[in-house]
């Protein structure tokens, strides 16, 4: 039996989902525990694509079960949409297959309209939130004045909680921010209905975790986002409002953290970035714009473009330091064929001359730095077709092999295409 945890160790859209994906075969539980819809994780399946927001990526595979755990923050509108669209396409979705844990706290339609307000007040300092609601819905969490998924199930603990709620949310909106208030008892109906759709699959999940691991089954946690948004390590406040780090799959799949055996931490060959904050081996050239386009670099959630610069070493190891991360998962290599150099960021320089090792909390000191680079032979080679480490360019080889060293950790996967069965895998702790 094992437990492996999978992070993003950059800005998130590593490729987790490709990741999980491949890893589910080995597994008999697939579980989200942090994070919400602002996720978008792509699946391809031979000529088919997928992207899941909250449905774990271990769905399309036949005999898995897939959690949501209390740590996410679940939209119900979305969750419902993504099972209606999976089972048009032939997935089907019964009470068995997917688990909802009644702890998990509600996305409400005030935590949308907050969302959106408050970055429309940002205006320039926006975080560039992908607008679902995350921030807010975490923000009453932690407030203790919360929904959450047991709560959609008692119709009078629902309609307190939402009058409530919106007798204060409603003063923000309209006083504050100018925008429309929310009718309390519409919300109250949509969500009683959304209530009594998803009821067959409402669960205690850490019990039933608790219960497979018993059983000898090996589980698979999905981490959403990436290391660098978290919200106590990530680059703040450009971060998301949970924490990506594999430590927090114990608050937020109530799952104790001595069941957890290995971390994969997922790295995207270059680095990319959505929404706001620093990014200090960002390009704004030629390079930057094959990244882009080779890579196909649009938001998974909201289509927007993604920022490309080039890997940041930094990053990377010290995702390796907070998540506690055992191999290295390197995804879309293929994406830099055909660059005649490349280059691999090893150290930051401050504006005084001093030289740091990892991220400073503070990010006027972070933005103010240079990068220092470190200069790497390309590869011509088409490397889409390769299966074999071994077959890999010598070129490639060695950028891989850098990395690892840098990180401090060994490589357990190469990606080098989208679709499943375009991996390399050299450690797969779940086989
Ligand atoms: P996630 O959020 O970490 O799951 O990543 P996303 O799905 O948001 O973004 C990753 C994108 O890269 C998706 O479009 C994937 O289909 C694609 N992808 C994943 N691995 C590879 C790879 O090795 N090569 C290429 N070219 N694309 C990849
Ligand atoms: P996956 O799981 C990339 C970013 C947003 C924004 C910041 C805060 O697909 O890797 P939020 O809506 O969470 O309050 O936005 O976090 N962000 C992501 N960026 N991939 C994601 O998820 C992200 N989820 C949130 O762009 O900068
Ligand atoms: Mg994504």
């Amino acid at each position: 039996m094992a437990c492996v945890v999978v992070v993003g160790t950059q800005w998130g859209d590593e490729g987790k989902g490709k990741v999980v994906d491949l890893l589910t075969e080995g597994a008999r539980g697939i579980i989200r525990f942090q994070g919400g819809n602002n996720a978008g994780h792509t699946l391809v399946v031979g000529s088919e694509k997928f992207i899941l927001h909250l449905i774990p990526s271990g769905i399309l595979h036949e005999g898995k079960t897939c959690y949501i755990g209390n740590g996410v923050v679940v939209d119900p509108a979305v969750l419902l949409m993504e099972m209606d669209r999976l089972k048009d396409r032939g997935v089907a979705i019964g009470p068995e297959k997917l688990r909802l844990s009644d702890r998990a706290h509600v996305i409400m339609p005030y935590h949308k309209s907050l969302d959106i307000a408050r970055e429309k007040a940002k205006g320039a300092k926006a975080i560039g939130t992908t607008g679902r609601g995350i921030g807010p819905c975490y923000e009453d969490k932690a407030a203790r004045c919360g929904v959450r998924v047991v709560d959609l199930l008692d119709p009078e603990v629902l309609r307190q909680k939402i009058e409530a709620n919106l007798a204060e949310k409603n003063f923000w909106l309209t006083k504050y921010f100018g925008e429309d208030g929310l009718s309390a008892e519409k919300v109250y109906e949509d969500y009683l209905a959304f209530g009594q759709r998803l009821a067959p699959h409402v669960a205690d999940v850490s019990a039933e975790l608790d219960a497979l691991c018993q059983a000898g089954g090996s589980l698979l946690f999905e981490g959403a986002q990436g290391t660098h948004l978290d919200l106590d390590h990530g680059t703040y406040p450009y971060v998301t409002s949970s924490n990506p780090v594999a430590g927090s799959v114990s608050a937020g799949a109530g799952v104790g953290i001595t069941r957890i055996s290995d971390v994969l931490g997922v790295v995207k060959a270059y680095t990319t970035r959505v929404g706001g904050g620093p990014f200090l081996t960002e390009l704004d050239d030629e390079n930057g714009k094959w990244m882009q386009e080779k890579g196909a670099e649009f938001g998974s959630t909201t289509g927007r473009p993604r920022r490309c610069g080039w890997l940041d070493g930094v990053v990377v190891r010290q995702a390796v330091r907070l998540s506690g991360i055992t191999g290295l998962c390197v995804t879309k290599l293929d994406v830099l064929t055909g660059l005649p150099k490349l280059r691999f960021c090893l150290g930051y320089q401050t504006k005084d001359g001093r030289r740091l090792d990892s991220l400073p909390a503070s990010l006027a000191v972070l933005s103010s730095c240079q990068p220092i680079y470190e200069e790497m032979e390309g590869w011509q080679e088409d490397i889409s077709v390769i299966r074999q480490y071994q077959d890999l360019p010598a070129s490639c080889r060695a950028y891989l092999e850098r990395l690892a060293e840098f990180a401090g950790v060994p490589l357990s996967m190469i990606s080098v295409g989208p679709a499943r069965d375009a991996t390399i895998v050299l450690r797969n702790p779940l086989a």
